[in-house]
């Protein structure tokens, strides 16, 4: 029980956390500057379609669980552990070095969620969250392609 009031909590905090990612994403979408705007333009609106999806399926899943996911700006800005961007230009090359460290932390949280669920008995959030990773496994590897 302690276990899934644990991996409850989590989902919630990793939703938040997607929440906020979709607003960053959209901010260096619409704020990039300089070379490859044209394709990194692109590339954001893909990643951002990808967490809004995403963050869907968790909150979903939290009610499948039992549990009422959170679902208000307020209540993202304060569970998130991921910070926010101001609203300006930003250079393209910041934009990717910036979204290293969000995917980074998304990659390692649903890491830790993975396990959770495990000692939960929970194969179904782990197996979700799974899936998750090995997309973040691939961005992360784009990013650092990128960045050379
Ligand atoms: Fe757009």
């Amino acid at each position: 029980m302690k276990n899934k009031e644990n991996l409850l909590k989590e989902l919630n905090i990793y939703l938040a956390n997607l929440n906020i990612l979709n607003v960053k994403l959209h901010n260096y979408h619409w704020n990039i500057q300089g070379r490859g705007f044209f394709e990194l333009h692109s590339k954001f609106e893909e990643l951002y379609n990808k967490a809004s999806e995403d963050l869907d399926q968790v909150a979903e899943r939290m009610l499948i669980l039992g549990s009422r996911p959170a679902a208000s700006m307020k209540d993202y800005l304060q569970l998130s552990t991921m910070e926010e961007k101001s609203s300006e230009g930003i250079s393209s090359l910041d934009a990717v070095k910036a979204l290293k460290e969000d995917y980074n932390l998304m990659y390692n949280h649903s890491m830790e969620i993975i396990n959770l669920a495990e000692e939960s008995g929970d194969p179904v959030t782990a197996d979700m969250m799974t899936d998750f990773a090995a997309d973040y496994e691939k961005t992360l590897w784009m990013i650092r392609a990128y960045l050379g």
